[in-house]
């Protein structure tokens, strides 16, 4: 019997075809800052990504269909329907940070959107705004407008991904919120099914997709902590690391200080222990 036929690499999932329909996702432990995968792992990141991952879609399919359809019991590896991924991110903003904070900054927008004057680093925005970027092939991914993102896609199934990102995040901002993590953004990616529908893909509503931010340290006017990559990213920022391959070694402290942050991010929103997925990944699945 061949195995599954590896048929892809990101920086951080292996792509398995299992058959002319299916894929198998294997998350890695790697991890990216600034686009460059480091030469040091993160014990269990994978498992974390595929398990709130898979938590996220049992508890989402009444707001729109998505690729999962199993977890395997090594905890990584999701069993999904093969997609023809759109070329665009689907970046839903709730809070102004990272690129979205540059912009406004610069220009008074976001993505086309004209926000208020005076905000803040970290400001919750009175409404969330979907917030597309192009999906680089190398390099970074570059935030567009409406217009620009329409030309990729179609306007029809735009403002269709649009309108379903926007509730993937309000449902899962308000579920995370009574668990005491802000969700500061996200991003979604939709690919479309044999059927041409569009059907929600690749991981949703984890670090390192979102930004979560404890909510009783929440204060606007800055950089907030948070349960995402930002510990590494402050990390490899101090050595004066100039965001070139290769990247940084981490030391153990770093290594066990994230691997707690992407646990404790785990255990808040799904209210299971991380023990208890590991001993059973279909725990995530009731
Ligand atoms: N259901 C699916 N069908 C086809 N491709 C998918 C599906 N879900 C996710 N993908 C793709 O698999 C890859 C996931 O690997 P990842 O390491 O996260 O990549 P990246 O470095 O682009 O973030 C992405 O290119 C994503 O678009
Ligand atoms: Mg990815």
């Amino acid at each position: 019997m061949p195995g599954p036929m590896h048929v892809g690499s990101g920086k951080v999932r292996e792509l398995y075809a299992l058959d002319g329909e299916r894929l198998l996702l294997v998350a890695t432990d790697r991890i990216s800052t600034f686009d460059v995968v480091l030469p040091t792992e993160i014990p269990d990141k994978g498992r974390v990504l595929t398990g709130l991952s898979a938590f996220w879609f049992t508890r989402t399919r009444g707001i729109c269909s998505n690729h999962l359809l199993g977890v395997r019991p090594d905890g990584r590896s999701t069993e999904c329907r093969h997609l023809a991924m759109l070329p665009i991110e689907c970046v839903v903003r709730g809070y102004l940070s990272g690129s979205g904070w540059r912009d406004y900054r610069a220009t008074g927008e976001v993505c086309g959107h004209r926000l208020p004057d005076g905000l803040r680093e970290g400001e919750r925005l009175s409404e969330p705004i979907f917030t597309p970027a192009t999906k680089a092939v190398s390099g970074h991914d570059e935030n567009i407008t409406w217009a620009q993102a329409s030309v990729l896609v179609g306007p029809d199934p735009l403002a269709e991904v649009e309108r379903l990102s926007l509730a993937l995040y309000r449902f899962a901002a308000d579920h995370a919120l009574r668990r005491g993590i802000i969700i500061a953004d996200t991003k979604f990616e939709f690919g479309r099914d044999e059927e041409e529908r569009l059907v929600l893909g690749d991981e949703a509503l984890t670090p390192d997709s979102s930004r979560f931010w404890p909510a009783d340290g929440y204060a606007a006017g800055g950089p907030q902590p948070s349960f995402d990559k930002q510990f590494v990213r402050d990390f490899c920022e101090r050595t004066g690391w100039d965001k070139t391959p290769p990247g940084p070694e981490l030391p153990a402290a770093v290594v066990a200080g994230t691997r707690a942050r992407y646990v404790e991010a785990f255990e808040r929103l799904t209210g299971i222990a991380f023990a208890s997925y590991l001993a059973d990944p279909t725990v995530v699945l009731r």
